[in-house]
């Protein structure tokens, strides 16, 4: 029956994306977004309300009588907003503060991992500058070295030499740039990356599609860390033996071992990993969807999304469908970005492209013209048999975006289409 009414917290491509595939679920009336962007309000109603803002949320929840809550952002788990809404006895998806600390704290994450065997990098945490740089120095280059704690994907340096590496532990110990914290030096795990997103209810597992995601900022994975500049789904080179082993070895395993911890995982577990000589290995748990993998996975998603998330709140049975057509998306992010950019410049119309944009960060101005409101601004994702054909389409349709503003990478799906 099409009667369920759903608030979906959050405003990026991410959000856009579960709307998006709420909105082709045949049991959801009515999709609420807060505060959502100018895109997502074509598909959802858009109300006012910040995603840290818990204690307004419920109370929307509660007026407009919402059958289901589904958090997007780290933020928003990160204070606790699914904790509270079951104290108020509404149902929302995603982990509790406690769960989500598989993301918020590194150092939560790489102890798990140690203790319960699955497979990650080496590493030490530091607190004192001092003690980080003569660690560092005496061990072979490149040096991994991240915050520890929640930087939006940017708190993470692979230094080159050892200069960069003083440099990176200078400004996140002495400088505090990401605020007061500590950091965690790993060692350097060599292969390619790919994201495997897992829907999980306590020991149960339901795995989404594959994708792969591009952090630096340039082509040729050139440039700073970024939250992302693009995206595909599938992967060629994670073959189903692949898939079977981070499966059983990584995903499986760490939602058992939350369980055993007493902090059982409800929402979407998503692996950060690396295919080494080894096999998979994880680089990060993040306790969310990925952003911008979520809007090249969740497309190609048959099945029933609500069913999904609802299967994983009460701990049912559920099996996903998944359409072999291949999606490839490409950010348009605003000059600038991962450093200081500017907003407010006008996107002409978007009319003329085929392909699905969702949007990442844009706005209204004063004359209703949509402008650019973020650092990431639209993802463009063409789809087609091929990940050469959605690449092509999303090309050809980057190109009819009319802004002056926004540059992209050119080089998306680099690893497996040259
Ligand atoms: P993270 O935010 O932890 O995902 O790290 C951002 C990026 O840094 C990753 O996508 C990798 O490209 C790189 N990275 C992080 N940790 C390692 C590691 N131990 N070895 C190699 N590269 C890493
Ligand atoms: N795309 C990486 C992330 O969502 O953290």
């Amino acid at each position: 029956m099409k009667n369920k009414r759903v608030l979906v917290v959050g405003s990026g491509g991410r959000c856009h994306a579960i709307v998006d595939a709420l909105s082709r679920s045949p049991q959801v009336e009515k999709i609420y977004c807060a505060p959502g962007n100018a895109g997502i309000a074509a598909q959802a109603e858009c109300v006012a309300i910040g995603v840290t803002d818990v204690e307004a949320l419920v109370a929307f929840a509660k007026e407009h009588q919402i059958d289901m809550t589904v958090v997007g952002p780290e933020a928003a788990l990160a204070v606790g907003i699914v904790n509270r809404f079951e104290e108020c006895g509404l149902k929302a998806f995603g982990p509790t503060k406690e769960a989500a600390q598989i993301e918020s704290s590194k150092e939560f994450a790489k102890r798990l991992m140690a203790k319960y065997g699955i497979p990650t990098a080496g590493y030490e945490a530091f607190d004192s500058y001092e003690a980080a740089w003569e660690y560092v120095k005496g061990r072979p280059l490149p040096a991994v070295i991240k915050y520890d704690g929640l930087a939006a994907g940017k708190g993470v340096v692979v230094a080159e030499s050892y200069d960069q590496a003083n440099e990176a532990l200078r400004d996140m110990l002495l400088d505090e740039s990401f605020g007061k914290g500590r950091v965690v030096v790993e060692d350097f795990l060599d292969g390619p990356e790919f994201s495997f997103m897992c829907v999980v209810s306590g020991q149960r597992v339901y795995p989404l599609a594959m994708a792969q995601d591009h952090k630096r900022a340039y082509d040729g994975d050139k440039g700073p860390n970024t939250g992302g500049m693009g995206a595909y789904s599938p992967v060629p080179f994670v073959t189903e033996e692949v898939e079977r082993v981070a499966l059983e070895e990584i995903m499986k395993p760490t939602a058992a071992a939350l369980v055993a911890e007493g902090v059982p995982f409800c929402g979407v577990l998503y692996g950060g990993l690396i295919l080494t000589t080894d096999g998979p290995k994880v680089i990060e748990f993040n306790a969310r969807f990925g952003d911008p993998e979520t809007e090249v996975v969740l497309p190609r998603l048959e099945s029933d999304i609500y069913e999904l998330f609802d299967a994983a709140i009460e701990g049912r049975e559920h099996q996903t469908k998944w359409s072999d057509k291949a999606y490839l998306g490409v950010v348009m992010a605003s000059k600038g970005y991962p450093g200081s950019y500017a907003k407010g410049a006008v996107i002409g119309v978007l009319d003329k492209v085929e392909s699905h944009i969702y949007h990442m960060g844009t706005g209204r101005n004063a004359e209703g013209k949509l402008v650019t409101a973020g650092g990431r601004v639209l993802m463009v994702v063409g789809s087609g048999a091929t990940l050469a054909e959605a690449h092509a389409k999303a090309m050809a349709d980057v190109a009819r975006v009319e802004c002056t503003e926004l540059f992209c990478r050119s080089d998306i799906g680099h690893k497996v289409l040259d």
